[in-house]
This record gives structure tokens, C-alpha cells and sequence, in this order.
């Protein structure tokens, strides 16, 4: 079997936020008291750990999902939403109360997504999930995924599977309670654009990942997700490699972003070799980094940028699985959440792994 075959049997556990979407797309954001019509309209299954874990079960990984719904309307269709692409939800916490619930005004000319979120009350309670339920939860996983939320639990979780060495992938959105001693025990961390400099306080983008990988020792890989502006990613190079060049991080970047070639719409990759990548007053990091374009998508195709981030995590999580290395897995993830995009709500546009956009990838 090629490394890049279908991952038979490969398992991901996730945790994190589930949601019923409301999607408006109107002509042009309204202002205070305006009243306006919207000109599509979609209630569709959301939240970040949801829509990632569908995206990895349409790309054909086996993904289990542990959060929390009502049992209300909305939570039975979260749940039957969920089932019918392919995730397991038996270890849903279903609870008398309300189902949490996004409002998403989708402006159609300057293509922002504007979200109101109301969180799903009771909340979860991390003694909701027994000791039971989180081994028979993590029995045959391959890699857990966390996007920040419902931390007591998620934590209970990272420490069950950091003692049986599976790998956690964090999506690190932005500072959330409990998000830090999740990060401790993170392999991989997929950062939205403005977490890196938040979190570390540092003065640049590339410092900040410098930052991330040397406060961070369990961290193999940051990425930093860019919107249009595609991603960036530094990988740590586990075999010290005691001769590599020592270089500015931002002059290696720099120089990485010459080599990009902007004729192609498709997604590519620019990668370093195994460099020392020092950072004014943070520090030096051994390892490779990486520049990932976005597609460029025609304005006409672009419909809605909702969830591309989750989708760009759930192809990370599949390419992980399936071995593939950074080069491919980032174009590949740019594709997957270029596909979204092409369509209003997070899901919509997720393709499946026949897609022949995928082809050259699987
Ligand atoms: N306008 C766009 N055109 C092409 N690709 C895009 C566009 N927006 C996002 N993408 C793709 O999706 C990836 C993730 O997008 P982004 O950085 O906006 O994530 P995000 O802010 O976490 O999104 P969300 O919170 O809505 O899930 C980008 O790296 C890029 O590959
Ligand atoms: C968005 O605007 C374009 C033209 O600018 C139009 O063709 C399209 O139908 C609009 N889509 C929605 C959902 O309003
Ligand atoms: C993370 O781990 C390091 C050492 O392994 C420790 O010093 C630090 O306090 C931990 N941070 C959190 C938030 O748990």
C-alpha cells in the first residue's frame, strides 16, 4: 500500500463545538435598523469540530465526535446531520436545554461571513463523559482532534491519549480558557491568522511560530492559516541536523515567498531545507518552513468562506493519517477548503474523495 492510498480503518476522535447554522447571504451588510431581504438562505449542521470531522469522513477517514446537544429539533438534526456523513455520534452528551446555534449574514459583495453564536446550554460537564465511555471512545483512534472548546473535557482526553501516544491536533482559533494546557500536549497546531502574535506576543508572524515550537516541546508542526493569502507552516526537524545553516526566520520567509510563481491558480507549496531559524530576542528553532498559496478562486465562484478552516483542518487530519508529506498536504488542504468556498455553509461545498478535484492528491 502507497503511503498516499485510502487510510484503511484510520480513526480520528474529535472534541470540540457543534452548531445549527443559520446562513443569510444578502446584497450588502445592513446597518443599524435596516430592514433587508436575503437572497439565499441555509440552516445547515456548524461549529468548528463538527464541520472538520465531516470534512475528514468525506476525504474517508472513520471520525467519532464527542460534544453535547438538547434534545431538542435542532440537536436531533445536528445529530442525523452528522450520522448521515459518516460520524459517529455515540458519545454524544444529549441533555435536556437548548442546542447551540449560529446566526451567519454571508455579504455577498465584500465576502465576509459575520457569525452570532449561542452556546448550547447546560454546558458540558467533563464527569459527563465516564472513564468507560473516553476508553471505548479512544479504543483503535489514530490521531485526536481538539478546536479549543468544552477544555475540562478535551483535556481529560489529551492526557488518555498522550499516555497511549496517539497524536492531538489542535485548531487554535483564538485565547480560550483551558487552551494552553491543550497546546501543551499538542503535536500539530493549525492556528487561524491572528492567533501565533496573540498568544506569544511576538512581534511577527514567523517569530511567532519560532516562539510557538520553542515554548511548545510536544509542537512537530505549526501552521498558520491565511485566508486568500494561502498558509505558512514551520516544521520542526526532529534529527538535529548540527551543520544547517543559521538563518533569519523573515529573511528566509522572504526569500520563500520570491520563489512563489503567482501565475498558477492551483494551490502550491515553496518549501526551505533544514535550516536554523533564529528569531531577534525569541530564539532558534531547527527545522523547515513552508509557504502554502491558496486557489484562486474567480470572484463569480467564491460564495462563502465559512468553515474553510475547518475544512482545511479536516484535510490536514486526513493527510496526516495517510502519511502524506507537508508539500502535498498543503496544496491539498488549500484545494479541499477552496471547494468550500464555493458554496454557502460550512458543508455544502466539502468534497468527497471521488472528487476529481482531489484526483491528483489520492
Ligand atoms: N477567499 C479564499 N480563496 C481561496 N482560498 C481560501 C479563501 N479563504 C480561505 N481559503 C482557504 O482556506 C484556508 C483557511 O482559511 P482561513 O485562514 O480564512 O481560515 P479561518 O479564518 O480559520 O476560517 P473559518 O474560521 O471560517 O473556518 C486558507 O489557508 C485557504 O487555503
Ligand atoms: C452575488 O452577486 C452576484 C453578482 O455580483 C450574483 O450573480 C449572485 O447571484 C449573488 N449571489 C447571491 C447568493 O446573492
Ligand atoms: C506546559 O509544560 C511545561 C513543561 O512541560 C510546563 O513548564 C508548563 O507549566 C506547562 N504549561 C501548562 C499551561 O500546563
Amino acid at each position: 500500500m502507497s503511503s498516499e492510498s485510502l487510510p484503511q480503518q484510520r480513526i480520528v476522535l474529535g472534541c470540540g463545538s457543534v452548531a445549527v447554522d443559520f446562513l443569510a447571504t444578502v446584497a450588502s451588510y445592513p446597518n443599524p435598523d435596516d430592514k433587508i431581504r436575503s437572497t439565499s438562505l441555509k440552516v445547515q449542521g456548524g461549529g468548528n469540530a463538527g464541520n472538520a470531522l465531516t470534512c475528514a469522513s468525506r476525504l474517508g477517514l472513520i471520525p467519532r465526535l464527542i460534544s453535547k446537544v438538547a434534545n431538542d429539533g435542532q440537536g436531533k438534526s445536528i445529530l442525523e446531520e452528522l450520522e448521515s456523513d459518516g460520524v459517529d455520534t455515540s458519545f454524544f452528551i444529549v441533555e435536556e436545554g437548548n442546542s447551540p446555534f449560529t446566526y451567519i449574514i454571508v455579504d455577498n459583495q465584500t465576502k465576509t461571513r459575520t457569525c452570532i453564536h449561542t452556546p448550547g446550554y447546560p454546558p458540558m460537564r467533563p464527569e459527563e463523559l465516564s472513564q468507560s465511555r473516553l476508553f471505548s471512545a479512544l479504543d483503535g483512534v489514530n490521531m485526536v482532534y481538539f478546536d479549543g472548546r468544552l477544555h475540562e473535557t478535551a483535556l481529560i482526553i489529551a492526557k488518555e491519549a498522550a499516555r497511549k501516544n496517539i497524536p492531538i491536533l489542535v485548531d487554535a482559533e483564538r485565547k480560550r480558557e483551558g487552551l494552553d494546557y491543550l497546546l501543551n500536549f499538542t503535536s500539530y497546531a493549525v492556528c487561524s491568522a491572528k492567533f501565533p502574535q496573540a498568544w506569544t506576543e511576538a512581534p511577527s508572524i514567523p517569530s511567532a511560530l519560532v516562539s510557538m515550537l520553542l515554548r511548545l516541546p510536544n509542537l512537530k508542526f505549526v501552521i498558520v492559516t491565511l485566508g486568500e493569502d494561502g498558509c505558512i507552516m514551520l516544521e520542526r526537524s526532529v534529527n538535529g541536523v548540527s551543520d544547517a545553516e543559521e538563518m533569519d526566520v523573515h529573511s528566509l520567509l522572504e526569500s520563500l515567498k520570491q520563489r512563489k510563481d503567482d501565475s498558477h491558480a492551483i494551490p502550491t507549496c515553496i518549501s526551505s531545507v533544514v535550516t536554523k531559524l533564529s528569531a531577534n530576542g525569541i530564539g532558534t528553532v531547527t527545522g523547515r518552513l513552508f509557504v502554502g498559496t491558496a486557489e484562486k478562486i474567480p470572484p463569480n465562484e467564491l460564495v462563502d468562506t465559512t468553515g474553510a478552516g475547518d475544512a482545511f483542518i479536516g484535510a490536514v487530519v486526513y493527510a496526516l493519517c495517510a502519511g502524506m508529506p507537508p508539500e502535498k498536504m498543503l496544496p491539498f488542504a488549500a484545494q479541499v477548503a477552496a471547494c468550500g468556498c464555493r458554496a454557502l455553509g460550512a458543508r455544502t461545498g466539502l468534497p468527497h474523495r471521488t472528487d476529481p478535484r482531489l484526483a491528483t492528491f489520492l
